[in-house]
């Protein structure tokens, strides 16, 4: 079983380039990138982010660190021509990189909740930055989603996709963590900003299509959680109905919520 819950995959891949696009006016009002010329982009994947950096961040040029070298081939492909030259694409494992110069900020998101060792990867990534730098993270919060009318196959998909992710050494509740962690690392200045995200019949449509992306994501570890037990056929169907139908029930709602945090390496 590959230790990436989401597995090294066609599907995933392009699941990655449509999440990073559904969910940036999410997560870029917290980024600011304006004064940054060199930014180490941690666990790059695809290049999804990547590239939405550097559109939003035109003096931004990246290192972009990702272990798969697979997930970094269709990175560089997918990269439109001109921007190209602002990227450099590095194949390393995030608890052993080390930049030929140091950053001016580090980017992460989605990341650490798939590391085994989140703590040591920010240790490592501050010695990698220059003295009061930034560093933003993005990440999950798994224990905030609350789907109503409740569904108890959906319930038990959730819990078994966390127990999953537990097993493969990742960390679905890292949220609450990040302040704890950034300071074990040694990180100064830090704030966290829970990001909640409730959609309801105020906005059918916002309502609709994130059912219908919560669906992509975790149906995305549906092989595993099947072959493993976690979950069973009926619960799957059962699953993929609840939400793909929830906007057409008069009482739903869906409510999730995620947590960035930004922080200064400090004066080393
Ligand atoms: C969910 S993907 C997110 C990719 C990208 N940040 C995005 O938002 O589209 C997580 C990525 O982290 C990478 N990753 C996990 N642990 C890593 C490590 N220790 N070193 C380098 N990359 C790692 C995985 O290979 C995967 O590409």
């Amino acid at each position: 079983m590959s230790e990436y819950l989401h597995g090294y995959v066609q599907t995933e891949y392009e699941r990655l380039l449509h999440q990073a696009r559904f969910l940036e006016q999410e997560v870029y009002p917290f980024i600011d990138l304006t004064h940054c010329s060199h930014l180490l982009e941690m666990g790059c994947g695809v290049g999804a982010q990547t590239r939405i950096l550097l559109e939003r961040f035109p003096r931004l040029h990246i290192t972009a660190i990702d272990r798969s070298a697979e997930e970094l081939e269709v990175a560089r492909q997918q990269l439109p021509q001109d921007l190209q030259h602002r990227v450099r694409f590095v194949q390393a494992d995030l608890l052993h990189f080390q930049s030929e110069e140091k950053a001016d900020a580090a980017f992460c998101c989605w990341m650490l909740e798939h590391a085994a060792e989140p703590a040591a990867i920010l240790r490592n990534i501050r010695r990698n930055l220059k003295p009061e730098a930034h560093i933003f993270l993005t990440e999950v919060e798994n224990s905030s989603l609350t789907v109503a009318p409740q569904s108890a196959a959906l319930d038990a998909y959730w819990e078994g996709y966390n127990r999953l992710q537990l097993h493969l050494h990742g960390w679905p509740f890292i949220g609450q963590e990040l302040e704890q962690l950034l300071q074990s690392a040694g990180f100064e200045n830090i704030q966290v900003l829970p990001h909640p995200m409730h959609y309801g019949h105020h906005n059918t449509e916002r309502l609709k299509d994130f059912c219908a992306y919560w669906w992509r994501l975790i149906n995305s570890a549906s092989e595993p959680l099947l072959k493993g037990g976690y979950i069973n056929e009926e619960q799957h169907r059962l699953s993929r109905e609840h939400l793909l139908n929830l906007h057409l029930q008069p009482d739903a709602s869906f409510r999730y919520t995620f947590v960035q945090a930004k922080a200064r390496s400090g004066n080393k």
